[in-house]
């Protein structure tokens, strides 16, 4: 009995937390993040101060370039990631973001609370008109993927310049815990476009529709290739083989053919698939934790009941750790929660 007691207590501490959080989500407010310096042994990148220099350095190699998306609503996530990112770069000096926001968001408060919580960030924003990509979405079964940005993946090659020979995509909703010079390190061999998670096991069949797979023309498109699921969220792309071989058009004309013939149901996933699954190189799966790590045993969904009311909150006790997420983002891990 004591424990049924202690745990409606805790749900009621987590009721008034969620509220609070709730009220606030609109308008947030992030600290100054610490300045993050090299190890000795970082390839130097060229520091100038010229604007003409600053552009050198954009195009030093050993930079390590990171793109992501940039939105207000999922800005929360995007700190956390960037600030993940940090934290465990060896050469964080060394490296330069590339964020990706709409053209019609509200650009200079984006930079601003960027440049406030990373004074030093070397980073950059593109607006990306996304009018374009929002007539070619046909809707998925998630509406969250539906999201134009969430296609802006497909235009790195267009947006960065030219001289960014290679980039770290990362989805904005992940915690980096090791060196992403490791990742942008990937060997991609002597033809890959790109590296990503792959996963072999999932079944690949369930990412097309039968009228995909019913029609020769298309699902020949497999032939000589043996398709795997892989995760566009965290991918190394070799800008110089995406823009020889222009697969934004690829991907664009298979988008395309999905507002005629419904190929597929997810959002900007299976294009990917179409065009380069089966010819990547494999990204280490231990940078790819599903649900950030939320794998061992003891897993549970604790707001099951409220989910109605609740819809952008998820509660999980993972091993005796009660996550709050609030759209996908932890917002808080309660270690030993009601030990
Ligand atoms: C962001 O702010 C900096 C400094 O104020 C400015 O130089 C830069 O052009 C701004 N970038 C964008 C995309 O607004
Ligand atoms: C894979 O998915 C397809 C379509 O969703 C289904 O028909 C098939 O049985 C599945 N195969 C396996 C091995 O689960």
């Amino acid at each position: 009995m004591t424990g049924v007691m202690e745990f409606l207590k805790c749900l009621f501490s987590i009721a008034l937390i969620l509220s609070i959080t709730e009220a606030n989500a609109g308008n947030f407010h992030f600290r100054e993040a610490p300045k993050f310096y090299n190890s000795p042994k970082c390839p130097s990148v060229h520091y100038t101060t010229t604007p003409a220099a600053s552009s050198a350095k954009i195009c030093s190699d050993n930079a390590v370039h990171v793109a992501m998306t940039l939105d207000a609503s999922y800005l929360r996530g995007s700190m956390a990631a960037i600030l993940s990112v940090l934290q465990h770069s060896s050469c964080p000096e060394n490296m330069i973001f590339h964020f990706v926001a709409s053209a019609a968001a509200d650009t200079s408060h984006l930079n601003l609370t960027i440049a406030n919580s990373f004074p030093y960030l070397q980073f950059n924003i593109y607006p990306f008109d996304d009018s374009p990509v929002a007539g070619l979405i046909s809707t998925s079964i998630r509406a969250a993927l539906d999201c134009p940005l969430n296609y802006a993946r497909n235009y790195l090659a267009d947006l960065l310049p030219k001289c960014v020979q290679k980039v770290v995509y990362l989805d904005s909703d992940l915690v980096l815990v090791d060196d992403i010079s490791n990742l942008a390190a990937t060997p991609l061999g002597n033809e890959a476009v790109l590296a990503a998670p792959e996963y072999c096991n999932a079944n690949f069949t369930s990412y097309f529709t039968p009228t995909f797979w019913s029609n020769p023309s298309l699902s020949l498109t497999f032939a000589n290739r043996k398709p795997c699921y892989f995760n566009t969220g965290v991918m190394v792309v070799d800008l110089e083989r995406w823009r020889a071989g222009d697969y934004t058009t690829k991907i664009v004309e298979w988008m395309e053919l999905q507002k005629r013939v419904r190929i597929y149901e997810l959002g900007s996933l299976p294009p990917f698939l179409l065009v380069f699954a089966g010819n990547i190189a494999p990204v280490d799966h231990q940078w790819n934790q599903h649900g950030l790590g939320a794998s061992c045993i003891g897993v549970e969904r604790v707001n099951r009941g409220f989910d109605s009311m609740l819809t952008d909150l998820a509660l999980w006790m993972l091993c005796g750790h009660l996550m709050i997420y609030y759209k996908r983002h932890i917002l808080l891990i309660l270690e030993n929660f009601c030990n």
